[in-house]
This record gives structure tokens, sequence and C-alpha cells, in this order.
């Protein structure tokens, strides 16, 4: 018979499972200045997501101040889930296990529910400061990192980490997972290129595929899924059942939830931005909702325009989007609203 500490245990072990195997999951990417509080309010009403990385919060001192936290993650504020209840997972980055396992103490203590642990930023200026990607090249640090976080904040918090392929090489991600699995990561988000590469084609999506039949720990499959077909090679590629969307999660706002019912995940039953397109009508809602969202944290109204444009951006990539051309030059959220005339 289940004793009192056996149930307990299951409880949190449940909490916990944020990515369990046979339990398929599509995350939402840290993207920053991208996917920040609006962005990911708005993205998870939408559906399709089961959590939310943040951005990255930078570790450079004994204890950020807790404002500093709240500032990155005002989910913290609200049991850590976004308005619609998707869970928010909290992304750290340095290179200073001590430091790193103190913040994540205390993001916890605010109520974080998840930490994952960023080793894929190329930016040289993170990286020049110890952190981010450039700890890829020494693993023993991953692990060193990793299992300081692990053994500072509760257990039934999930510690992950996120990692590019390798520095240089793409076969350095099979001494890099084995370092963040030592450590006792939950799981493990790869995004398929190496540092050197940047954000540069091709995407190795194959040796995700390699690597996590190697693993005891779920991996999580990431980079250039842009459409349902890009997601379903991917999902053949890498053998994997759990995905992370970044880029594409902006560029067509029902790919989420399109990729969802494929995982089978979806529990909306209504379809209603399936085939979400490029048409005014259809976005005019979505960037009116951002503009709402963004409001209380707009640092003025240019910050607003710039990410409107930003968005616009990015969707143009991978569609026309005729309508939004005079948006790319407009300077004012009149103008911005005009192209919609
Ligand atoms: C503008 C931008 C900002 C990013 N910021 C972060 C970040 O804060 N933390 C992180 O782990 N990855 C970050 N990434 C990487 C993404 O999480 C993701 O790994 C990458 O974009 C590949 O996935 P995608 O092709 O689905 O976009 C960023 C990417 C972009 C384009």
């Amino acid at each position: 018979m289940e004793n009192q500490f056996q149930s307990f245990h299951a409880r949190y072990i449940k909490l916990s499972a944020f990515i369990k195997k046979g339990e398929p999951a599509l995350l939402l990417a840290p993207m920053e200045g991208v996917t920040d509080f609006p962005m990911r309010t708005l993205l998870s009403e939408l559906g399709g997501f089961k959590f939310c990385v943040s951005e990255f919060v930078r570790v450079n001192q004994e204890i950020l101040p807790d404002r500093v936290f709240y500032k990155f993650v005002p989910e913290l504020k609200t049991n850590g889930k976004t308005a619609s209840g998707c869970p928010v997972i909290v992304q750290i980055l340095g290179g200073n296990p001590v430091k790193m396992a103190k913040t994540a103490l205390r993001l916890t203590q605010l109520g974080a529910l998840g930490i994952d642990i960023n080793f894929g930023c190329p930016a040289p200026t993170v990286n020049r400061n110890d952190g981010g990607a450039v700890i890829l090249k020494e693993p023993h640090r991953i692990k060193e990192i990793v299992g300081a976080v692990r053994a500072a904040v509760p257990y039934h918090i999930p510690v992950s980490a996120k990692v590019r392929l390798g520095w240089d090489q793409v076969e350095e991600i099979y001494k890099i997972s084995e370092a963040a699995v030592l450590g006792g990561a939950s799981w493990l988000t790869i995004h398929a290129r190496t540092r050197a590469q940047g954000y540069a084609k091709p995407i190795h999506w194959h040796m995700i595929g390699e690597v996590s039949k190697k693993l005891s720990i779920p991996v999580v499959a990431n980079g250039d899924i842009g459409s349902l077909e890009d997601f379903k090679v991917c999902r053949e590629v890498t053998g994997c059942e759990h995905f992370m969307l970044g880029r594409g999660a902006l560029s067509e706002p029902s790919l989420a939830l399109s990729i969802a019912k494929e995982l089978g995940v979806s529990d909306l039953k209504d379809p209603i931005l399936t085939g979400f397109g490029n048409s005014k009508e259809r976005w005019l809602p979505l960037l009116q909702r951002f503009v709402e969202l963004g409001e209380p944290q707009a640092i003025n109204p240019n910050y607003t325009i710039r990410r409107i444009k930003q968005w616009l951006n990015l969707a143009s990539r991978t569609q026309t989007l005729t309508w939004a051309e005079p948006i790319k030059r407009s300077l004012t959220l009149e103008e911005v609203w005009q192209a919609f005339q």
C-alpha cells in the first residue's frame, strides 16, 4: 500500500514532470528581446505550448535584487504561469556554479516552476564574460554548473540545460550531453547547430537523433522548425517526441497549435487559428493584442513600434506580407493601424 511519503513523492514527481518520456510536448523557445512577457502571454493564449522558457537572466553577482527577476519574469507574481496558465521556466546564464546555484534557489523561492541553464548563447560579449556557448568548450563545467543548481533547488523543481551541438564540431555533443546528464539535468534541449555556425545552415537534426539514443534523459529538439512539414521531418530524423519552437512561432502564429495537434497534445477543439496565413485580417487582432499586453511594459512608443516591426520582419522571412511594407516604415502607432485600413 502507498504510504504517506510515497504519495507525497508521487505528487511532486508529477508536478516536476514537465518533460517526460511518452508525453510529447512543445515548448516556446527563449528569445532575448523577442519572447518577453507580452509575447509569452500572447503566444500562450494562442495555444499549443506546454510551457515557455524565459529569456535568460544573466548571473554575474552573488544574488541579483528581486526586482530584476520580476522584471525579466513578471509571471513569478502569478504562480510562475502566464495569464492563460502556461508555466514559465526561468532561464539563467553564467559560468560560476555558486552564483548560479544561489540565483536558482532565489528564483524558486520567488515561485519559479523550473530552471533552465543557457549553454547556447553565441553572442561574443556574453561568451567573453564566461557565459552561454563558451562553456561548451569545457564539458566538465556543464556538469559542475548543472550539478550545483540541481543541488541547490528543491527536488521537485526541474533543472534543464539548453545547448548547441558544440563550439565548432557537431560531435562535441556526446561529451556535452553526458556532462548534463551527470550533473543531474532533468532534460536537455539541443539546438542543432554549433556556436561557430551562428544561425547559418545546415541544421544538423540527425545529430540530435544520434545522441538522444544514448541518453537516459528526455531530449528536446530545436532549430529551424518553421512549418508543419519541417516539424514532421525533424520528428522523423531526430526520433524525438519533445520540440522547442522559436522563430517559427512568430512567423506563423498557428504553427504551435498545428504541431500540438500533430503531437496529439492540443486540447483546443476549435482550430480557429489553423492555417493562419498572411492576410492582414488575421494579423490585425494579434498585433492589437500585443500592443495592449505590451503597453504597461513599453519604455516608450518607439519601443512598441520597434517590436511590431521586429515581429513582422520575422514573419516576412517565410511569407509574403505585402500589407506590412508600409508598417516597416511607420513612425507612429497611428501609421501602423492605417496600414490595415
Ligand atoms: C533573437 C533571438 C534571441 C535568442 N535568445 C535566446 C535566449 O535568451 N536563450 C536561449 O537559450 N536561446 C536564445 N535564442 C535561441 C533560440 O532559443 C533557439 O534555440 C534558436 O532560435 C533556434 O530555434 P528556432 O529556429 O526555432 O528559432 C535566441 C534566438 C534568437 C533568434
